[in-house]
């Protein structure tokens, strides 16, 4: 009895807590994410060129890295030069570099 309400516990608490994401290995992500770097200027956190219309991707969100790379993807998000990025990952590639991206933090520059 006692075991059973534990368990409901246990059970509520895990259902009630957000999901925890899968995280993706920040070194492996930052070797793979070395080729990024020519446009989003990782890990200098500065555009190189064209500077006006690469975004910042160092320091942004975990999740949003992820799903703005499966967007990009799967063609959902238009964009033929991050689609063509985006082709060469797979799943692990993209929990990786989000992982390794998020650890940037915002706090330079
Ligand atoms: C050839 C230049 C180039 C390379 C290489 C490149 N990107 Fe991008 N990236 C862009 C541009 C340009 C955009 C803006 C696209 C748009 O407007 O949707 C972008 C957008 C993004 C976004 C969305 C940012 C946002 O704020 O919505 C992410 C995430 C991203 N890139 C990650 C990567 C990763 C990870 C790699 C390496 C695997 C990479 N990019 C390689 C040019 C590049």
């Amino acid at each position: 009895m006692i075991k059973r309400l534990v368990l409901a516990a246990l059970l509520g608490c895990a259902l009630s807590s957000p999901v925890v994401a899968e995280r993706g290995d920040p070194e492996q992500g930052r070797v793979i994410s070395f080729t990024c770097a020519g446009c989003h200027g990782i890990p200098f956190h500065q555009n190189v060129y064209p500077t006006y219309s690469v975004p910042r991707i160092g320091g942004q969100n975990e999740g949003y890295i992820v799903s703005a790379l499966r967007a990009y993807r799967s063609g959902e998000r238009r964009h033929p030069t991050m689609q063509a990025q985006g082709n060469t990952l797979s799943d692990q590639d993209i929990l990786d570099i989000a992982a390794y991206l998020a650890d940037l933090g915002g706090d330079s520059q």
